[in-house]
């Protein structure tokens, strides 16, 4: 006879269809001290209604709370290796090409013209969430694939691979399914399937101790030349 049970409602899974549970239990994992920092904070859903505290530093590009302070996530004023915890949840898209955001999208997302130049600016700000972390500090890093050109950019694979060179360890993963969305006119002519997801990543600030080498392990090995018979 078998004690284990199929499910059980007390395990933290990594998915939900409601993002503040995946935060709350990313708290629990992984920061029992509450998110320090939000960089992108807009006007701080994350933390309205839901059992999670405010951050102590709220920053944003277009401030949209009195006190949130003006700053781009890649440049913060903040001193080297002085937070705990920071929140990530930059805009995810690319295709805008205003200066200023426009449109519900627009204002709320505010976005870079071409994928390309969005993953630049996640690198950097990868690079800046490393520097003022302290030691074993840990970043929730919200994003989604996208599709431009009607080509799929897969956002999460290449954040996961730019925080292993930053010098981040992947600790979890939690993705986060929705229950509608906006659908195109021209959804008919379908080339690929609509996303309706979207991932909460969890990096510590620490030494990798997996090796992601992926060549090291392959099993696929040069062809050896066949014999002449
Ligand atoms: C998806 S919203 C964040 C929503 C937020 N998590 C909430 O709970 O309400 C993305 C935010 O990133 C901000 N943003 C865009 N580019 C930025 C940048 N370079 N630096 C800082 N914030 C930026 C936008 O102004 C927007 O408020």
């Amino acid at each position: 006879m078998t004690t284990e049970k199929l499910t059980n409602e007390t395990v933290i899974r990594t998915v939900s269809g409601d993002q503040h549970e995946i935060i709350r239990n990313i708290i629990k994992l992984y920061i029992p001290d509450g998110i320090e920092c939000d960089p992108t904070y807009s006007k701080g859903v994350f933390y309205k209604g839901a059992g999670i505290s405010q951050p102590k530093y709220k920053f944003d590009l277009f401030p949209q709370t009195g006190d949130t302070v003006l700053s781009t996530a890649e440049d913060l004023p903040l001193d080297d290796e002085s937070l705990n915890s920071l929140m990530f949840d930059p805009p995810f898209m690319a295709g805008f090409t205003k200066p200023k955001p426009t449109g519900l999208m627009g204002k709320r997302f505010h976005g870079y013209p071409y994928v390309s130049h969005l993953w630049k600016w996640y690198d950097q700000c990868l690079v800046e969430f490393h520097r003022v972390l302290k030691k074993g500090g840990v970043l929730v890093f919200k994003c989604q694939d996208t599709v431009s050109s009607g080509k799929n950019w897969f956002s999460h694979v290449h954040i996961m691979n730019q925080a292993l060179k930053a010098g981040f360890h992947p600790r979890d993963m939690f993705v986060l399914t929705a229950k509608a969305r906006l659908i195109g006119a021209n959804h008919s002519n379908q080339k690929h399937a609509r996303k309706f997801h979207s991932y909460f990543w969890v990096f510590k600030k620490t030494k990798c101790y997996v090796d992601y080498t992926i060549d090291r392990h392959t099993e696929v090995r040069d062809p050896q030349p066949r014999k002449e018979k």
